[in-house]
């Protein structure tokens, strides 16, 4: 393991922003920390970094118990929420800032500054200052600065926080290149569950000062562990009376999690369905919503409110329209625990829907077989 944290426990005040947290990341991987506003994951990365003592715990890189060594010691390049630019340096300035500290030779520090340029596509910019960059390339300073003292690992908080979606998505998959092109250990901090599933290798889910399941993304959202993971991927609400359903029973739960892609909803005269049309409900559209690529449908099925998403190849439903609809599956919830329960009514049809799919990691992707 590259980096540990053990038993990590860090108060403000009376309240605990780690809770016991056990983290162990593995060389050259790429891990995102996943949480809602709050959870802790700024403080995580803070005391990786130094920045924060843990009032108790160990936090161990490469072998070494880091606890009392200085930040500056610890080989870590930090990249800030707020990109923490200086505003009165230029670009090339900024990147050479560490390397100046450390009072690295003049010509050393220009071929590394202009090594990081090259690689991080900002050639041409080198004499602007920060205000004359836009939030992209701003971020690609921040990156190449914290990259410039050649740390072995990099921590960055939010990195694409403060920049408009279409921008954020273009530098998720520049950022993954580069790390992997650089090869460093790698910890972002992200609220955003999709940005942590389509860039890290890894996800940590923290909530309220705890870890609550670490796992590869396919894993994290297709075997929430706790209800908060489960509803907190997908974004789905809690239904408490899913019992209600057909196909689920009453258990020692507190209700369950629906995710749009477990529920099928068709029209009445739809065949493909025949053979588990008395294992459906009745469904009435209350509302739909243009998504892009597809639509959201909202559906009140006896009091149940349920979504889930049409393709725009399929035949155009209305507001009002009673569909026949079926759940897969769904999360049942206890207090502590996440159970993913089939329906039964259709697993004795043997109706086998199209979405267990397998998928398999192949070249920094994942695809479905
Ligand atoms: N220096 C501090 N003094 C007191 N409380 C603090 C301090 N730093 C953080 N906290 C509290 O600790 C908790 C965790 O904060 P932290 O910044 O780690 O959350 P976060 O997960 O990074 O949230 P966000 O997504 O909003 O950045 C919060 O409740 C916060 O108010
Ligand atoms: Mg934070």
């Amino acid at each position: 393991m590259y980096l540990e944290l053990k038993n990590i426990n860090k108060k403000y005040g009376d309240y605990k922003a780690s809770d016991d947290v056990n983290i162990q990341i593995e060389k050259g991987s790429l891990v995102a920390l996943l949480g809602p506003s709050g959870s802790g994951k700024t403080t995580i990365l803070r005391m990786i970094a130094g920045l924060e003592t843990p009032d108790s715990g160990d936090i161990i890189i490469d072998g070494v118990r880091v606890n009392d060594i200085a930040p500056a010691e610890r080989g870590i390049g930090f990249v800030f929420q707020n990109y923490a630019l200086f505003r009165y340096m230029t670009v090339y300035d900024n990147i050479a800032f560490g390397l100046e500290l450390k009072k690295v030779k003049k010509s050393d520090i220009r071929k590394r500054v202009n090594e990081l340029i090259e690689l991080t596509g900002l050639k041409g910019l080198e004499h602007r200052y920060p205000n004359q960059l836009s939030g992209g390339q701003r971020q690609r300073v921040a990156f190449a600065r914290a990259l410039a003292p050649n740390p072995s690992l990099l921590l960055l908080d939010e990195p694409f926080a403060a920049i408009d979606a279409k921008v954020r998505k273009e530098l998720r998959s520049w950022l993954r290149e580069m790390i992997y092109k650089v090869g460093i250990t790698s910890i972002f901090v992200t609220h955003d569950q999709e940005e942590a599933v389509e860039v890290a290798d890894e996800i940590i889910v923290t909530n309220k000062g705890r870890v609550e399941q670490i796992g590869d993304p396919v894993s994290i959202y297709k075997e929430p562990e706790t209800p908060f993971v489960s509803e907190f991927i997908g974004q789905s609400t809690l239904i408490k009376n899913y019992y209600k359903l057909k196909g689920f029973e009453q258990g020692d739960y507190i209700g369950a999690i629906v995710r749009p892609e477990f529920v099928e909803a068709f029209k009445r005269d739809n065949s493909d369905f025949a053979d588990v049309i008395d294992s459906s409900e009745v469904g009435t559209v209350t509302d739909i919503l243009f998504r892009g690529n597809s639509l959201e449908v909202r559906l009140d099925v006896n009091g149940i409110e349920l979504t889930t998403h049409r393709s725009l190849e399929r035949r155009p439903i209305y507001i009002g329209e009673k569909l026949r609809v079926i759940v897969y599956r769904l999360f049942a919830v206890d207090e502590h625990r996440a159970y993913l329960l089939e329906n039964t009514e259709l697993q004795k049809k043997g109706f086998k829907d199209r979405r267990l799919d397998t998928y398999i990691y192949n070249e920094n992707k994942y695809v479905v077989i």
